[in-house]
């Protein structure tokens, strides 16, 4: 055949593959319609998903779990039968570097002059990715991180048959269930902070699994900052007021967060601010 011809060969099969895979995710994902698929999903995102089912991460998906303005989220599963989340952050979105700045602060990583919006993405989901395994690690239960790679991040499934755990705010317990699960999730901002040295920074009954009573999950800790941070201790008040103000509502008798905050950290809490 020639080296010229197998090149050629390979190209057009590469292809094809990125065809092929454009409509697999259309097939998936009803909300988002064949004119559209070039504004949300890149070239190089669709690339970046090859690469992945090349290397053997995922096989193919199987339905989409979410489709936010900054994320999609595609339900996979590898060759073992595992199951898995395949959260695709989108490219396109020019509000994302404004919105994120306060999390970054003293963060190397996003610090750079004339960073692409591509770039800051691709280290984006290289955080969430960073904050899943050492929370993972820490023993609080969050998505077990498989791979990142650019702007798409592989985590375990939180759910079974494709079917995910209900977030907290879709639960309807009782309110002695209620009581359980409120000492369940400040364990976890506990062991988060303590044993894996992070702040959640996006705490609330949208960010929390709780497929029952007893068993709670964190999710989406791409904002989560290190202690080091330098606003840390606002954005734990913060936490800890969000989840206080979800219990409340469903008729659980919350310890203040002022309290909570004391006994976890040592220290007094920070003033609230309000945005300027
Ligand atoms: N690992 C996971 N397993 C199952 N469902 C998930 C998983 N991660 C996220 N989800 C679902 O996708 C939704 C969006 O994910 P999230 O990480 O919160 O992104 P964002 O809020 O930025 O859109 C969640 O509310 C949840 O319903
Ligand atoms: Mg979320």
């Amino acid at each position: 055949m020639g080296e010229e011809g197998e090149r050629l060969y390979r190209k057009l099969s590469r292809a094809e593959a990125l065809a092929d895979i454009k409509n697999r995710m259309l097939e998936k994902d009803r909300s988002l319609d064949a004119s559209a698929f070039e504004e949300v999903f890149d070239k190089a995102t669709l690339q970046s998903v090859y690469e992945l089912m090349r290397r053997g991460i995922f096989e193919d998906f199987y339905g989409v779990v979410s489709a936010g303005k900054e994320s999609r989220i595609y339900y996979a599963r590898n060759k073992n039968g595992e199951e898995l989340a395949v959260k695709i952050y989108l490219v396109n979105n020019t509000e994302f570097r404004k919105t994120r700045m306060l999390y970054v602060a003293g963060d190397h990583n996003f610090e750079r002059p004339g960073m692409s919006l591509r770039k800051f993405i691709d280290a984006w989901a290289r955080r969430e990715f960073r904050n899943l395994k050492t929370a993972f690690d820490s023993g609080v239960p969050v998505p077990k991180p498989y791979t990142v790679h650019r702007n798409i991040l592989v985590m375990s499934f939180l759910g079974s048959d494709g079917l995910r755990y209900p977030l907290l705010r879709e639960t309807r317990y009782s309110r002695e269930e209620y009581l359980v699960t409120y000492g369940k999730v400040i364990d976890c901002v506990a062991r988060l902070y303590r044993g894996a040295g992070i702040v959640h920074s996006d705490l609330s009954e949208f960010n929390i699994m709780a497929p029952n009573p007893e068993i709670v999950y964190f999710i989406d800790l791409s904002q989560a900052v290190s202690l080091t941070n330098r606003y840390a201790q606002i954005f734990l008040m913060r936490d800890l007021r969000n989840v206080n103000r979800f219990f409340s509502s469903v008729g659980i008798d919350v310890q203040d967060e002022e309290s909570i905050f004391r006994e976890l950290t040592g220290g007094e809490p920070p003033p609230e601010l309000t945005p300027i």
